[in-house]
This record gives structure tokens, C-alpha cells and sequence, in this order.
């Protein structure tokens, strides 16, 4: 049998026109390649077999060129581990310098890059995302997760796998997941949806550049929650919408002074289960003067529903899509709370008339999501893994955030509203006054990962707090883990009782 080499194949060019003989070729390509640090010490070089048929030559001339290679020490070879470049190079100097050579970082103009491009100022690079440590917004218990029960879907399906996993997917995705999420979403959050209506996405920051892809224009204007989801502004900005920040108190977003910033915005995208961040309940008559204005403009209304699933004080509210009677809310759901984020899985369900349109944006796109862990999660979800999972870990989050917030109060005092902690997996804790964005940083450097209330405003009004996640910390450390944010310089200190007050 034909032994196929499994080194990558550098790029070696041959010049058949040229004087000099094909194993001097071969020899100055990997001398350059060498030298210039494409490969390394140690990495494997194919088979003389194998170079020849990719570059269709005869071997001899591949076998002189290695052979010299080998003598010179370039290439090394061992019995059974085949041929590579060597680990101790004779020439160091020439190799290292190439290695250090710059790769040139600073351009005299930035002229050919899109001016779209300019996302909001340091949307990724904030000192305060750091990622990791208590508090982390978007972070689940991970080592809850039910692992064992994964993997042995993950094996089945690797058991099982068929062709047509392999082949390019519809753009709706998994019929099998989409039908799964249906049953759930029309039972546990009350939308009105069949299989058909639902697109899988990567997560809900997708979904969301799909909407606006499929619906708006360069230019379109649209209302945000003020404060807001950041990394959803980004998404307008990268599509040259242009963010209209509409105010949110305790019944959400303020529809009357969203009609008087900007009554004929093309869309509005709104957390109406739990606000992001201040974590606020849509009332049911924003709700309905949103629907109304909505129908009114000819608008979009984008229902992001990212945590809704926990709720801790009373049922879960319904959506705002099973309100609709006209067909212009399109509702974004995702994965990345109840299983955990680099899933990347989300989903949208889209009014029937515009299923078509979204496809065909899906397709211009990356036309869906690897099917292979869609197939695992249907079955995670139609054996009903999914919801006792749901269940575990409303009970699990419902002990964290209690942890939380009684920490507040006992190390921190009354000096910071809470608001929030009555669903999800954050509590907001808002203070004026402060410098909210210096203390997430210095946080930050103590592994403290807390994201300032203002980095969430667009505009120039904004409120200084902290978004605290209480996911991924157990409740037995978490008054440990408040005391450290209380003993940050600058930090939430605990008020100094009053002499009267004794
Ligand atoms: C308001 C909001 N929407 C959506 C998401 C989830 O986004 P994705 O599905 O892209 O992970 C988050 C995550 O933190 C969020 O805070």
C-alpha cells in the first residue's frame, strides 16, 4: 500500500522553464522556507514520494535535494518518525534573525480599510475583559454542566455519522433541533412558532447581524435600550445603522420617549424578559404601546430573550413575540446561558413572510452552523436533558444570586441600588458618584471580572455601577469574593457607621 506522508506540504514552487536543475529547486524552497521560519525545528517535511507526485516530478530529484539537505543538517531523520527539519540548524543566527524580523504592524494610512469598520472605542480591548474570576457576566457553572450525558450523544452521533452530516446543510438548520426548540419555546416561553419559522444561528450576536442584514440599510436608524447591550451596538455600527438610545426605567424601554427621539426608526432591539444590564421587566403596557408603535411605522421590533429561562421570584414572563398580532417581532434566542457560550448556538424564529428572505441572507453568509453538534443538542434537548438541566440549574443560580445579593448588603451597605437579581444570572448594582470603569479595571488586575454600568451607555448621561455575575461562583464563596471587590481602592467601601447610628 502507498504510504501517504501526513506533513503538511510546504510551498515548494517548481519553475520548469528555469536553468537550474529541479533538486536545487527543491533545496533553495526549503532553505527559504527554513530560513524565513515558515518551518520549524522539528516539524515533519513529507515523504520524497510525497513531494514528488504533489509537484509531479520524478523522485530522483526530490531524493538529491533531501539528501543535501540532510548532509547540511537542514533535515533530520529517525526510523519511524520519518523526515524533519533539524533540531539543532547550523546556521542559528540566519534563522533566529528571520524569525525577528517585524512583521510590519504600522502603516502610513489606513486609506483601503472600510470605514465601517470603526467599531465603538474598545468594545473587545477593555482593561476589564479580562475574562475570568468571580463575577463574570455571561458565565454559567461550567463544572455543572452534565458532561457524562454530552459525550454520550456526542459518541452515538460520531457512531452513527452519515453522509449526509457531511454535506452542506440547510441554512434554517437541523430540522430535528428546530422542531425541539419549537415544542420548547411554545410551551416554556410562550412563542408562536412552528419549525419552519426557526433559523439556528451561532449565538444571539449573529441572529442579530442576520436581522439586520435582512431587514434594515446602511443608515437605518434604530432604538437601543439606554443603557444597553454593547456588543449589539457594535452589530449596528458594523452594518452602518445608526443607534438611537432610547431611556429604560423600571418598566423598560420608555416608548413615548423613543416615538419623541425618533418616532420613525426602522427597528428596536429590546430585552424585554430581563433587561440588559439593569435587569428590569418589560410592563405590559409598554409592551403594548411597543407593538402598537411597532404596527404604526411599519418597524421591527428584535426581542433578544437571553436569560429568561431563570426566573426566581414568579413564573417565567412571556415573550413579547406571543403578543405580536401583527408579525414584527423577530425573536432571538440562544444557548449560551442555559448550556454555556463557545456552544455558539442560538436560534431566531422569524414572522412566515420573511422566513424566505432570511434564508437567503443565511445563505450569502456561511450558510449554517456545523450540523454535528446541532444533532447532539437536538437529542440533548428532545430527551429531555435540556430542561432538567433548566431545573438544576434554576435552583443552583436562585442559591448564587441569594449568596449575592445578602453579600451586598452585609459588606457593602445600602450605598448601591440593586436591581435586577429577580431573574438571570447578573444583578446590577448602580452607584453616581464613583469611577466605574477605573475599578473594573483594577479589579481586573485581582482577577475580579466586573464590567462598569457606564461602558453600557451610548450616550454621554450615564449611571456608574458594576454588572456582577453571580454564574460560575459557588455561594460558599461568594461573601469572600465581595470582600475582595469592597477592598478594591476607589471600590464599593463599606459605609462607616454614623455615631448615631450605633
Ligand atoms: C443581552 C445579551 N444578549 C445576548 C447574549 C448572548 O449572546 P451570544 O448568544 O452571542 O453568546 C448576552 C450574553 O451575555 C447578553 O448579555
Amino acid at each position: 500500500m502507498r504510504k501517504v506522508s501526513s506533513a503538511i506540504t510546504p510551498v515548494i514552487t517548481i519553475d520548469r522553464k528555469a536553468r537550474t536543475p529541479f533538486h536545487r529547486q527543491i533545496y533553495d524552497g526549503y532553505c527559504a522556507a527554513i530560513m524565513g521560519g515558515m518551518l520549524r525545528p522539528g516539524q515533519r517535511v513529507p515523504s520524497t514520494r510525497g513531494l514528488a507526485s504533489e509537484l509531479g516530478i520524478s523522485r530522483i530529484p526530490v531524493l538529491g535535494a533531501y539528501a543535501q539537505l540532510l548532509a547540511e543538517g537542514y533535515f533530520q531523520s529517525r526510523v519511524g518518525t520519518g523526515t524533519a527539519v533539524s533540531l539543532s540548524l547550523p546556521d542559528q543566527t540566519v534563522f533566529l534573525d528571520a524569525r525577528r524580523a517585524p512583521v510590519p504592524t504600522v502603516r502610513r494610512s489606513l486609506g483601503s480599510i472600510a470605514k465601517h469598520a470603526s467599531l465603538p472605542d474598545g468594545v473587545e480591548n477593555a482593561p476589564w475583559h479580562r475574562g475570568w474570576g468571580p463575577f463574570g457576566v455571561g458565565q454559567v457553572a461550567f463544572d455543572q454542566f452534565p458532561f457524562p450525558v454530552w459525550n454520550s450523544l456526542v459518541t452515538r452521533h460520531c457512531r452513527k455519522i452519515s453522509p449526509k452530516y457531511l454535506d452542506y446543510s440547510n441554512p434554517l438548520g437541523l430540522k430535528a433541533l428546530r422542531e425541539a426548540i419549537a415544542v420548547y419555546l411554545r410551551t416554556a416561553r410562550g412563542v408562536r412558532c412552528e419549525a419552519e419559522h426557526i433559523m439556528i444561528v451561532s449565538g444571539s450576536q449573529q441572529a442579530l447581524d442576520i436581522c439586520v442584514r435582512a431587514l434594515l440599510d446602511p443608515g437605518s436608524r434604530v432604538w437601543m435600550e439606554e443603557p444597553g447591550y454593547r456588543f449589539a451596538r457594535s452589530v449596528f455600527g458594523l452594518n452602518d445603522c445608526q443607534v438611537v438610545p432610547v431611556p429604560v426605567d423600571q418598566e423598560g424601554l420608555n416608548v413615548f420617549a423613543g416615538i419623541k427621539r425618533c418616532h420613525n426608526a426602522r427597528a428596536a432591539l429590546v430585552t424585554p424578559s430581563h433587561q440588559y444590564p439593569l435587569g428590569f421587566t418589560m410592563s405590559a403596557s409598554r409592551r403594548l404601546q411597543l407593538l402598537d408603535w411597532a404596527e404604526g411605522s411599519r418597524s421591527w421590533i428584535l426581542e433578544d430573550d437571553y436569560d429568561s429561562d431563570y426566573r426566581y421570584e414568579n413564573l417565567p414572563i412571556s415573550s413579547l413575540q406571543g403578543l405580536d398580532r401583527h408579525s414584527r417581532v423577530v425573536y432571538l434566542g440562544t444557548f449560551s446561558k442555559v448550556l454555556f457560550s463557545s456552544l455558539r448556538l442560538g436560534y431566531l424564529v422569524v414572522p412566515p413572510d420573511l422566513v424566505n428572505r432570511f434564508r437567503a441572507v443565511r445563505l450569502a453568509m456561511d450558510i449554517a452552523p456545523a450540523t454535528f453538534s446541532q444533532a447532539v443538542l437536538a437529542d440533548f434537548i428532545s430527551e429531555g436533558h435540556f430542561s432538567r438541566h433548566i431545573r438544576r440549574m434554576r435552583m443552583l443560580y436562585s442559591e448564587r444570586r441569594n449568596a449575592l445579593v445578602n453579600s451586598i448588603s452585609a459588606e457593602i451597605g445600602p450605598g448601591f441600588e440593586v436591581t435586577g437579581s429577580e431573574a438571570g444570572m447578573h444583578v446590577c448594582v448602580i452607584r453616581d458618584g464613583i469611577r466605574d470603569r477605573e475599578i473594573a479595571a483594577r479589579a481586573a488586575r485581582v482577577d475580579l471580572s466586573i464590567v462598569p454600568l457606564s461602558s453600557c451607555y451610548a450616550g454621554e448621561r450615564r449611571r456608574q455601577g458594576f454588572i456582577l455575575g453571580f454564574g460560575s461562583t459557588p455561594a460558599a464563596d461568594m461573601s469572600n469574593a465581595v470582600r475582595r471587590l469592597r477592598s478594591i481602592p476607589g471600590g464599593p467601601a463599606k459605609p462607616v457607621p454614623r455615631k448615631a447610628d450605633n
